[in-house]
């Protein structure tokens, strides 16, 4: 069977700057990794020399038959002390635009995918005062520079991770706070930097197409584990999406589903937790902590499929969260930013796409406008705390002589995107 999708679907892979560039030395990150005691695999190090690599990297993405390239310009390159740009590293996010325009694909450019300039994160990151104006001059300066050519901008990746992973401390992520007022306080510095940034790439390119893009999961619970489910998706989830009423696109990016069941004696204890302030300020969030895989982890069973991030193998969860964007946003475009598997299997893979795409053409039948479909990711590359070990890439990367070589899966899809068609 030919599963055709709508004339003009945008195909494409997605990559954020820190897990492919190497050496991003002025970056938070960069300097957490190296700090004693820190929960990370290994260093991000020489990453895939993405820095050096692009033009052939690009061509490489081209080549195969990709229409959209998204990947992330680096806070800490352009901006290495606190208002002073750096023009060469402008020029190369300049240069990547072109080598995206030149091999015939449209670039996709996010401001900011999770790391930060050290001298920022001296001020207290999104929790300062200063996020909004410092992070608009910021993107302000990045359109300037890159011009009217880029044909999405994405303002913030991921914000809800970013809150939950570095502030609350769910994941050990710089900055490393774990307290619920900082946990807050960043949410709300990553919901007004997102307006701040959105108005400053209209303020120099008023038709530029602006969204952000949020990582969802298809949310499940049942009666006992509700309160706590829906606590976890309006902070993981709602609290962004509601300031993005005024974007023209918004970004989804799915990878499993989160079922929170518990047994039925627990349901007072649950109220309790989600309901009461003093419990919610001191003990849930501890709760939160101590499930360092944000709860994805969790599943029905031991016969469970997983996959290497061991999260349920569950590629239709994209529909679902696809489905939920369109109910809260209705009538605005929405694209699937990141969608993807870690799999040292590469036929895995495969399967996840082709499962995700049938799950997402049923999605368009039903008129939601679904605009396109950017996979999680180019080449493998720097999974931040796990390290190089989770294998995310439609490329393989040989990191001791950076040698690429596009996987079975990439083939693939590429089809896939050449012909806009799935066959299954
Ligand atoms: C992030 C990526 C990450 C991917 C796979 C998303 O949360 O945007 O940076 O590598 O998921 O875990």
């Amino acid at each position: 069977m030919s599963l055709t999708f709508p004339p003009g679907f945008l195909w494409g892979t997605a990559t954020a700057a820190h897990q492919v560039e190497g050496d991003n030395t002025n970056s938070d990150w960069w300097a957490w990794e190296r700090k004693p005691g820190t929960p990370v695999a290994e260093p991000s190090g020489a990453a895939i020399d993405h820095w050096n690599r692009y033009r052939t990297d690009i061509e490489m993405l081209a080549g195969l038959g990709f229409g959209v390239y998204r990947f992330s310009v680096e806070w800490a390159r352009i901006e290495p002390v606190e208002g002073s740009f750096d023009p060469a590293a402008l020029a190369h996010y300049r240069d990547m635009v072109e080598a995206v325009l030149a091999n015939g694909m449209r670039p996709m450019v996010t401001l900011h995918h999770f790391t930060i300039p050290q001298w920022f994160a001296a001020l207290g990151g999104f929790m300062s005062p200063r996020a909004p104006e410092l992070f608009h001059r910021y993107c302000k300066a990045v359109t300037q520079a890159l011009g009217t050519d880029v044909a999405w901008w994405c303002t913030i990746n991921e914000p809800g991770v970013l809150a939950m992973g570095g502030y609350l401390g769910a994941f050990g992520w710089p900055p490393g706070t774990t307290d619920t007022d900082s946990w807050h306080r960043a949410m709300n510095g990553l919901r007004k930097c997102h307006v701040a940034g959105r108005d400053a790439v209209k303020e120099v390119d008023p038709t530029a197409k602006v969204g952000a893009t949020h990582a969802m999961s298809e949310y499940e619970s049942n009666e006992a584990g509700r309160p706590l489910m829906e606590y976890l998706r309006k902070f993981n989830e709602d609290v962004f999406l509601e300031v993005c009423d005024q974007d023209d696109f918004v970004g989804v990016q799915t990878y499993s589903r989160v079922p929170i069941d518990a047994p039925r004696w627990a349901a007072p204890a649950i109220r309790a937790l989600v309901g009461l302030a003093p419990l919610r300020r001191h003990v849930l969030p501890r709760l939160i902590r101590s499930r360092t895989d944000g709860f994805e982890n969790t599943n029905r069973g031991p016969d469970v499929r997983r996959t290497d991030m061991g999260y349920e193998f569950r590629p239709q969860a994209v529909a679902a969260t696809v489905r939920r964007a369109a109910e809260l946003l209705p009538g605005k475009d929405l694209m699937v930013t990141e969608h993807g598997i870690a799999a040292t299997d590469d036929s895995e893979r495969i399967e996840f796409i082709t499962k995700g795409l049938e799950s997402l053409h049923r999605v368009i039948a039903d008129g939601i406008p679904l605009r396109g479909y950017l996979h999680w990711s180019a080449f493998d590359n720097f999974e931040w705390a796990l390290g190089y070990r989770m294998q995310f890439g439609l490329i393989d990367v040989d990191r001791a002589s950076m040698e690429r070589t596009p996987k079975p899966s990439a083939l693939f899809f590429g089809e896939i995107a050449r012909t806009n068609t799935l066959t299954v």
